[in-house]
């Protein structure tokens, strides 16, 4: 596995591929990975011929006040890892090769009725215009033939489909199944922050979202009542403060009042100092 990090060492090798005409995809990352990570590369693996990771914490998505400075920041195990998972080149760019000096211009995906607002984008300020802007960069700079990313984050893959459609960026948008630990908490970066007491806590997203799902199996249609439920198993973990626990359409990220069609329930959930979210996407008849 070849490691580049400016941009001129990066088109060298993306040349060499594209003169072969070799299919190219990409997973972009801020590191710190765990297994969620590495089941997106073996996606890319299955999808194209060569496959491109990058890890830049990307200050642009991370609101004044949030965890920038201490986001966790592991390059040489990360490296280590993505090798071994059959990635063959890493982009470990500077802050100066993403954004060059006298940058200006961002994706601003906000609008009313999409998944650009609401939930993360209404919690987080500037987040997503941070994402979108980072990841239509990547794009540009990876000229990839298809891009990798996690339900774990579902408003995210949302926006980022958006923002591939309505500015038609060439890119075959593919999604990828959550991993989890044992105790269905899903895997993340930030879980490194949790203690053990608030490791064993954070369990409740899986909990909560698992009772709204076998409420929904049985029957369910009312949005009220799934998000009560929701709440209720939330509520009733004292480490847990809950941000949001919605019931939304998939596409639209609207909140649902009668559920119907790809719906998603998705939580943010502080445990102690730590924000977590998670999601289920479910597929509802009638
Ligand atoms: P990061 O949080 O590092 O996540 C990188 C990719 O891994 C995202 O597509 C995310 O949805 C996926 N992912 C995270 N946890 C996962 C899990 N448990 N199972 C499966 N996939 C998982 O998301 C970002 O970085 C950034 O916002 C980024 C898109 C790189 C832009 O900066």
């Amino acid at each position: 596995m070849n490691i580049v990090r400016t941009a001129a060492e990066l088109r060298r090798q993306l040349a060499l591929w594209h003169m072969r005409d070799r299919t190219i995809g990409f997973v972009p990352t801020m590191g710190a990975l765990h297994q969620g990570h590495l089941s997106l590369v073996r996606i890319a693996r299955e999808r194209a011929e060569r496959v491109v990771a990058s890890i830049f914490v990307n200050p642009a998505q991370f609101a004044p006040g949030e965890d920038f400075e201490r986001y966790p920041r592991q390059p040489e195990k990360d490296a280590g890892m993505l090798r071994e998972a059959g990635c063959d080149l890493l982009f470990l760019p500077e802050v100066e090769t993403i954004y060059p000096p006298g940058h200006t211009t961002f994706v601003e995906p906000g609008g009313p009725g999409g998944p650009g607002e609401g939930l993360e984008a209404a919690h987080r300020q500037g987040h997503f215009r941070g994402v979108a802007t980072v990841v239509c960069a990547l794009f540009n700079l990876v000229r990839a033939d298809v891009a990798v990313f996690g339900k774990k984050d579902a408003q995210q893959l949302a926006v980022v489909r958006k923002m591939v459609r309505d500015l038609h960026i060439p890119v075959d948008v593919v999604a990828g199944e959550t991993v989890r630990e044992e105790d269905g908490l899903a895997m993340s970066s930030r879980n490194a922050y949790l203690s053990p007491e608030e490791r064993r806590a954070a369990g409740v997203l899986y909990r909560a979202l698992s009772a709204a799902e076998r409420a929904v199996h049985a029957g369910e249609r009312r949005g009220g009542e799934v998000r009560r439920i929701l709440r209720e198993t939330l509520d009733a973990e004292p480490l847990a403060r809950v941000e949001y626990a919605e019931v939304v359409d998939a596409h639209s990220f609207q909140p649902l009042d009668t559920l119907s069609g790809d719906i998603v329930l998705p939580l943010a959930v502080r445990i102690g100092g730590t924000r977590l979210i998670d999601n289920f996407q479910l597929a509802v008849e009638g």
